[in-house]
């Protein structure tokens, strides 16, 4: 089959074998399905379609509704970047508005248009945004770097002295949680229900809508309480923005910044854990400088995007694609997965990108996730100040026992048992540092300061920085002076 002769919407559903057929498990027209057994490995899938059909494949989604994925990393940029072509408002896409996509359709709360800005378009999308972006600036980066060191180290502190711990459910699900419940202005919300509750909602189970009604419940709340008396917080700063939010809009974009940055984050904390724990190559370049955390973390954004596809794209005229032709009303979903591994961006896929930021996994265009820094924040500080309390830290399964939940918009590492010597809790107000009882040589050297006691409290913090060693090779004083000068960094917040 040509790019020219086939046509998404086009496609004749009988020309090919029927649903399910066991013979190819393809669907109608002959189109790989991207969900039950043909899916299983979606990135092995992917490949099957770029050999088959290029940077652009056409697809099936659940109840065979036709789909273009777009596979290629150019493709993917010029997507979300065009949008004098491509849209985000679903209401134009052509199987929902030929009665293709049934009410409860399992990608539904995806497709459903809303009033946020994530579905705007124009006008309306640069009103909302702007709130959003506006209420984004007025946070103060020191003090949020400073709550998430806070929080990892009241996270560290309650399963330190165990010498085991779960880092999907103990570690990577709570610390955004925490940071954005004090972000957004309501600190004394954060607790083991509302992460039980974002997580249930999301993951679409029989009690997902009393979860999503449980934070709902918060947001509203606080809506009320900072409409009446404004602080100084993302809230407020929402509420008080010239765009003039409703009520509705405002607790919309609450929901819509929560679940995104607890979601995105929470992914993005685990895969790179994972990576750090099981990929020797991984661990030993960070161990040996030549890599460092954020490095690391942008790595990981690159192999594992916490968001593998985004739902979805919408074709507003006849456009050309990847050698495909898009009619208008067809829909494109926007796959940061595929696109990062493209080879024509990355022919060698074991190779460092050494910070490199221009893959997918933000998004880009006008619709570009604004809540990035905060989402990097989060895993850089957590990560570091994780394993350099934890320095011992290994993986405490075969790594072929770690299982995923997989949907077609993200994979969830299911869980990442972990093992360390039993360490003693520590103050939280203070950097963290390697703990020195039990003594042991730390063989991770992230934050230098393994042989160092634990700091005193006191005005001046005296532990080593949890900050990455130099790349380069250094002598030993320049190189104390450079980590000196930047504890003195992190411990103001820059
Ligand atoms: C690692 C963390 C994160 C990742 C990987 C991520 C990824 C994304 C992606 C892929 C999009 C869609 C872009 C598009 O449609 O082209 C998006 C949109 C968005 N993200 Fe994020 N995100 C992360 C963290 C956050 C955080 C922490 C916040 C808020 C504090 C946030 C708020 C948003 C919002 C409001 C949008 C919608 C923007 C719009 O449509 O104009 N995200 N994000």
């Amino acid at each position: 089959m040509t790019p020219e002769q086939q046509s998404l919407t086009g496609t004749d559903p009988t020309s090919g074998p029927p649903p399910g057929c066991p013979a190819h498990g393809l669907g109608p027209g002959g189109l790989h399905r991207l969900y039950g057994p043909d899916a299983e490995n979606l990135d092995d899938l992917y490949e099957r379609l770029r050999e088959e059909h290029g940077p652009v494949a056409p697809v099936l989604l659940h109840d065979d509704v036709p789909m273009w994925v777009v596979l290629g990393h150019a493709e993917n940029l010029h997507l979300v970047r065009s949008p004098s072509q491509y849209c985000r408002d679903s209401r134009i896409w052509t199987p929902l508005q030929e009665g293709m996509v049934k009410p409860d359709h399992p990608l539904m709360p995806h497709i459903a248009w809303q009033p946020i800005c994530s579905h705007a378009e124009g006008d309306e999308h640069q009103r909302l945004r702007a709130a959003v972006t506006g209420a984004m600036s007025t946070i103060d980066h020191r003090s949020m770097r400073r709550h998430i060191g806070r929080h990892t180290q009241e996270l560290v502190n309650a399963f330190c002295e165990r010498g085991r711990a779960d880092l999907v459910p103990q570690f990577a699900e709570h610390l955004p949680m925490a940071v954005m419940c004090e972000i957004l202005g309501m600190p004394e919300e954060y607790n083991d229900r509302m992460v039980q509750a974002a997580r249930d909602a999301l993951k679409g189970t029989e009690t997902a809508i009393e979860s999503h009604g449980y934070v709902m419940d918060a947001l509203s709340r606080l809506t009320t309480r900072r409409r009446a008396r404004p602080d100084d917080d993302f809230t407020s700063h929402l509420i008080t923005h010239p765009a003039g939010l409703s009520d509705d809009e405002v607790r919309e974009h609450l929901r819509l910044v929560l679940f995104a940055a607890y979601e995105a984050t929470a992914n993005l904390l685990a895969n790179a854990l994972r990576m750090v724990l099981t990929e020797p190559g991984f661990r030993a370049q960070l161990n040996g400088g030549q890599m460092t955390v954020p490095e690391a973390i942008e790595q990981s954004l690159w192999d594992e995007p916490p968001f593998s596809t985004v739902f979805g794209y919408f074709a507003k005229q006849d456009a050309e694609l990847g050698g495909q032709r898009i009619r208008k009303g067809d829909g494109l979903l926007f796959a940061p997965a595929p696109g990062n591994v493209d080879p024509r961006v990355r022919p060698d896929l074991s190779a460092n990108m050494q910070g490199n930021r221009s893959h997918l996994a933000f998004g880009g265009g006008p619709h570009e996730c604004p809540g990035q820094d905060i989402g990097r924040a989060i895993a850089d500080v957590g990560v570091d100040a994780l394993l350099t309390r934890l320095s011992d830290i290994r993986l405490d399964c075969p790594e072929e026992d770690l299982r995923w939940r997989s949907s077609i918009a993200s994979r969830h590492l299911v869980a990442l048992p972990v093992r360390f010597e039993p360490k003693p809790q520590q103050d939280v107000g203070l950097p963290p540092s390697a703990s020195a009882v039990p003594p042991q040589r730390s063989t991770w050297q992230v934050g230098t300061a393994h042989t160092d006691p634990a700091p005193a409290p006191g005005p001046r913090p005296v532990a080593p920085p949890p900050v990455p060693v130099d790349p380069a090779p250094a002598a030993e004083p320049a190189r104390r002076e450079t980590l000196w000068h930047r504890l003195l960094r992190w411990w103001r917040g820059d």
